[in-house]
């Protein structure tokens, strides 16, 4: 199965929608193998998105992430990174509102910048992602036995 990276941002848990968004998550068919609830200081953000450190909005955005407590989730499912962005629908959450009228983005966002939710673009940010928030090095841990010659 793969996994996805998503963040409930603090648009998102401050103004209610953590239930919500989780009901969803689970009736589409998510499994959420990981999560915790964190408060993102400046470095940190400015890592986590350091893709975007040349743009015009970036000291917003990292202003913007660190303006309260995000619920970080790891979701499990075939296709989990292009089903997770669909469900969330585009960046913008007041033309999410319009265009894609039943995604995440739809019910919790509102506007080109707070958009109440993250997914993971690509399998190489979501490992990215992953390991930047959870210790990826557990799972390995458990699995290992299973491959040993001894069982
Ligand atoms: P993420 O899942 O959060 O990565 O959103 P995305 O992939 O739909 O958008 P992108 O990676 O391009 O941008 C990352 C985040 O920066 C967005 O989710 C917004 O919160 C913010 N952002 C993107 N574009 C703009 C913009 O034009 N202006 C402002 N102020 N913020 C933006
Ligand atoms: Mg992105």
């Amino acid at each position: 199965k793969e996994a996805t990276l998503a963040i409930i941002k603090p648009d998102g848990v401050l103004g209610n929608h953590t239930d919500a968004i989780k009901a969803t998550i689970l009736q589409s068919g998510f499994k959420i193998s990981r999560e915790k609830i964190i408060q993102l200081d400046k470095d940190s953000a400015s890592s986590f998105y350091a893709e975007h450190s040349t743009k015009r909005f970036f000291d917003s955005l990292v202003k913007y992430v660190t303006s309260g407590p995000v619920l970080v989730m790891v979701l499990e499912k075939e296709n989990a990174i292009s089903d997770w962005r669909a469900l969330i629908g585009p960046t913008d959450g007041s033309k999410a509102k319009i265009t894609h009228p039943n995604s995440i983005r739809a019910m919790c966002g509102t506007d080109v910048e707070k958009n109440c939710i993250h997914g993971s673009d690509s399998p190489q940010s979501a490992q990215r992602e992953i390991s930047f928030f959870f210790d990826t090095s557990t799972s390995q841990w458990f699995a290992l036995p299973l491959q040993s010659p001894i069982l």
